[in-house]
């Protein structure tokens, strides 16, 4: 009979209860498949007073989670507490050092951390799971970093932001504004009070700085990663990118290029066909592109307590079976320094939304500027005020009388540069043919 495996619980949130709960409703299955009995045998959390409708009998109460990590009797810490500093930091550290397995879903440890946990665990032969951290139940980590063990990634991209999606979700198919669809997040608990973790982008760039890592054998950094939110959106944005046959997606890329590792979050047009812009609401999607295989998108809950309980749990199992891989899919030794690779030689399509004065010569000059940095156009599109698109070139005669009235131009350019696109567009400002700040949104073909 092999020992059962102990495992002991720091944070009793919305993902620990859960993981309490299934260890203790899946017991069964989880010893058959792991070949060994799970059980909790130590939790802590903030308060001992709270009441958190699991069954704690026969648990021990830790003093805090550095006790918990510090606890001979427990086998696997369990980190379920979040935020990258203390106490998180130092009882992963700890319980590491005393030779202990490590679960977390905590992406703002790992990406800040993450190379000096894996380091720990590396020398004190404990796993460092967490699966949980990106994509919650889907099981994109162990795919990358075990699944396509004899694959190279050329490129990895997801939605991987909930809340995000979900806001340009509703934008998109009922034509409201950003600060509406957030509201009615932050109603349904989708979004937090301060939202801006979210909408900004940098919960996306922890989650793309881990598989970036693990895509690409680099060293975790989610310095090396270019942030933008959503919050520019406009629902006119959403509506040109259909008629254009795209849709908009908050998505993180992280991409083999020639100038080194590019690792971005933005907003990003993709094609309406694609398999990630069917990913609607809260849903989360990691899309993995490697040599000598068509895609692989993988979709599913990317929060909620059970959904991220189960990837802790399958976690824990595989610690209970005795597997032990690199936490990042290699020794920590042969991880390759992160070079951030510059924006402005990011090369793609681009959508740019105008705010053009109706004014004879406008759309020369705005041609003249794109041409000089060498910008070929798909499409150039001038609305009415009224919504409708006009074909700009050879629009008809212009209102004389029109000197103070704008019209949204819309462009869609071949594969450029950024360098290229921002200096166009400092121009085109300069010259005083449009108003306010151009709407810029990067294109990702499949
Ligand atoms: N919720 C999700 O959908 C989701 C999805 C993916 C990943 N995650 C990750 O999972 C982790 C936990 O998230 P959660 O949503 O379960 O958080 P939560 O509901 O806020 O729970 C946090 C737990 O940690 C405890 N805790 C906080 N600070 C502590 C301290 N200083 N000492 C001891 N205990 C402390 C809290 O104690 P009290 O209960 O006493 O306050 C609480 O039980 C985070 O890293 C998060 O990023 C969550």
């Amino acid at each position: 009979m092999v020992a059962p495996l102990k495992v002991g619980i720091a944070g009793l949130g919305t993902v620990g209860a859960e993981v309490v709960r299934q260890i203790e409703n899946q017991g069964r299955l989880l010893a058959t498949r792991s070949g060994r009995a799970i059980r909790v045998v130590a939790v802590t959390a903030r308060s001992k007073a709270k009441k958190r409708d699991v069954d704690l009998r026969g648990v021990t109460w830790a003093a805090s989670p550095l006790a918990l990590a510090n606890d001979p009797q427990v086998d696997c810490f369990v980190e379920l507490m979040g935020g990258a500093g203390d106490p998180a930091l130092t009882a992963v550290e700890t319980a590491l050092r005393n030779g202990k397995s490590v679960v977390t879903a905590n992406k703002a440890l790992l990406a800040k951390h993450g190379v000096r946990l894996a380091k720990l665990a590396e020398a004190h032969g404990g796993a460092l799971n967490y699966e949980a951290a990106v994509g919650a139940a889907i099981p994109a980590i162990k795919t990358l970093r075990e699944g396509l063990a004899g694959t190279t990634i050329d490129r990895v991209y997801g939605i991987l932001n909930g809340t995000c999606n979900y806001i340009l979700t509703r934008m998109e198919q009922e034509g409201l504004s950003f600060e509406e669809c957030l509201k009615d997040a932050q109603r349904l608990g989708y979004a937090e009070a301060n939202p801006s973790f979210d909408v900004d982008g940098h919960d996306t760039a922890q989650k793309l700085a881990i598989i970036a890592s693990l895509a690409f054998g680099t060293k975790v950094a989610q310095s090396a990663v270019y942030v933008e939110g959503i919050s520019s959106i406009k629902p006119e944005d959403l509506r040109a990118a259909e008629e254009l046959g795209y849709r908009v997606k908050l998505l993180g890329v992280a991409v083999r290029t020639k100038t080194g590792i590019e690792q971005r979050v933005h907003p990003t047009m993709v094609p309406r066909t694609s398999s990630i812009a069917q990913v609607m609401g809260v849903t989360n999607a990691v899309t993995i592109d490697g040599e000598g295989i068509p895609p692989i998108t993988l979709v599913g809950p990317g929060a909620g307590g059970a959904a991220t309980a189960s990837a802790v749990v399958a976690d824990i199992a595989d610690v209970a079976r005795g597997l032990r891989v690199p936490p990042f899919g290699r020794p920590v030794a042969k991880l390759r320094k992160t070079e951030k690779a510059p924006m402005m030689r990011h090369e793609g399509g681009y959508y740019i939304r105008l705010m053009a004065r109706d004014l004879p010569g406008t759309a020369a000059t705005i041609a003249k500027r794109l041409a000089e940095q060498k910008i070929s156009i798909e499409s150039i599109v001038q609305r009415h005020p009224n919504g409708a698109p006009d074909p700009i070139q050879g629009r008809g005669k212009r209102n004389a009388n029109a000197a103070s009235t704008l019209v949204p131009v819309i462009l869609v350019t071949y594969a450029t540069s950024e360098d290229g696109v921002r200096q166009a567009l400092q121009a085109v400002q300069r010259d005083k043919v449009i108003t306010g700040r151009p709407q810029v949104i990067r294109i990702e073909k499949n």
